[in-house]
């Protein structure tokens, strides 16, 4: 079918209201729109279509919805701004289908179900990873704000997956485990910020990215949320129930890697996540009870199981 018989993108039912909603409802919502846009992009067919589709579902969909929660705290609907939520879930799964692969991670398990390279093979994992990245570019030219705005999103996008971003976080984090002596805190930290947080501060802002406002207090609170979320990962790995995680345990201590519970103990880390989640939500507080939801998702981002 030639490219042009598409409609421009898809079409969000049900969804225009800007009033506040649960966590729970509002993460439901998050992963409906999430998927269908997704679904919508990459079309059916093929063994590399059906990757990608495969590597977007079941994840927990928190990036998603802290990008339409952020978005309808600043009055933008769930329609205008689900291609970002789409665009960070596409990148967050190219980045999981990327570090499980047997020259990263090399993890059998993801989500409960078998690895992309697993189901089918790492030629193919590597290339769905690759094609959902360009997903992601495309889905972000697609959410609807002023042109410049727009280019704002794409560019912090970039900024995010990259070298100064996650890639760069993913890099350190090999580095690491072949490192002859461990990394400090403070370098577990700056590690982290690239690793896990990018991704997540960039869904923190995109509301405010998208109207135009003010970014400092999503900053700090994807900041804050981001660091407490990886220190959650690193908690999980030690003290996760496998099944409950879908995925893998206690694999950093096995890579000999120190992680915030090898530096600070586990409650030493769970008492950093607490405070760091307790700033970020202070962070919300001029949003008032309009901010409930990112802060339920703040309190269970270090209260998850999986
Ligand atoms: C897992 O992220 C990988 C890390 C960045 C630690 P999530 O825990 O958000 O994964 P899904 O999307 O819910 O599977
Ligand atoms: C993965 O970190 C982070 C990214 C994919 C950017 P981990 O390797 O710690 O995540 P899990 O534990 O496999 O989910
Ligand atoms: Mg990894
Ligand atoms: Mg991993
Ligand atoms: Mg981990």
């Amino acid at each position: 079918m030639p490219e042009t018989s598409h409609p421009r993108q898809f079409t969000v039912k049900r969804i225009e209201s800007l009033n506040a909603r649960p966590f729970a409802e509002a993460v439901q919502l998050a992963r409906e729109v999430v998927e269908g846009q997704l679904v919508f992009a990459i079309g059916a067919g093929d063994d590399l279509a059906q990757a990608m589709i495969y590597a977007s579902r079941g994840g927990k969909t928190l990036r998603g919805f802290l990008a339409l929660e952020t978005a309808r705290l600043h009055s933008i609907s769930p329609s205008a701004a689900a291609p970002a939520a789409a665009a960070i879930e596409a990148m967050h799964a190219y980045s999981l289908v990327h570090d499980d692969l047997p020259c990263m991670d090399d993890d059998d398990l993801r989500r409960g179900q078998p690895t992309v390279h697993r189901k089918w093979n790492e030629a193919t994992a590597v290339l769905a990873g690759d094609a959902l990245q360009a997903l992601a570019f495309q889905l972000v030219c697609q959410a609807e704000c002023p042109p410049e705005r727009r280019l704002i999103l794409v560019h912090s996008l970039a900024t995010a997956a990259g070298r100064r971003g996650m890639v760069g976080g993913q890099m350190a984090d090999i580095a690491a485990e072949t490192a002859t002596t461990p990394l400090t805190l403070d370098q577990i930290i700056a590690l982290q910020a690239g690793k896990t947080g990018a991704l997540i501060r960039w869904s923190a802002k995109v509301g405010a990215l998208m109207a135009g406002a003010e970014t400092a207090p999503f900053d700090i609170y994807g900041e804050n949320l981001g660091l407490a979320f990886q220190i959650a990962d690193d908690i999980l790995d030690v003290t996760g129930d496998a099944t409950k995680a879908g995925k893998r345990l206690n694999k950093d201590a096995e890579a000999g890697k120190a992680t915030f519970v090898s530096l600070l103990g586990l409650d030493g880390a769970r008492l950093r996540a607490t405070q760091l989640i307790e700033e970020a939500c202070d962070r919300l507080s001029p949003y008032g009870a309009d901010a409930q939801a990112l802060i339920d998702c703040a309190r269970f981002v270090i209260a998850r199981e999986s």
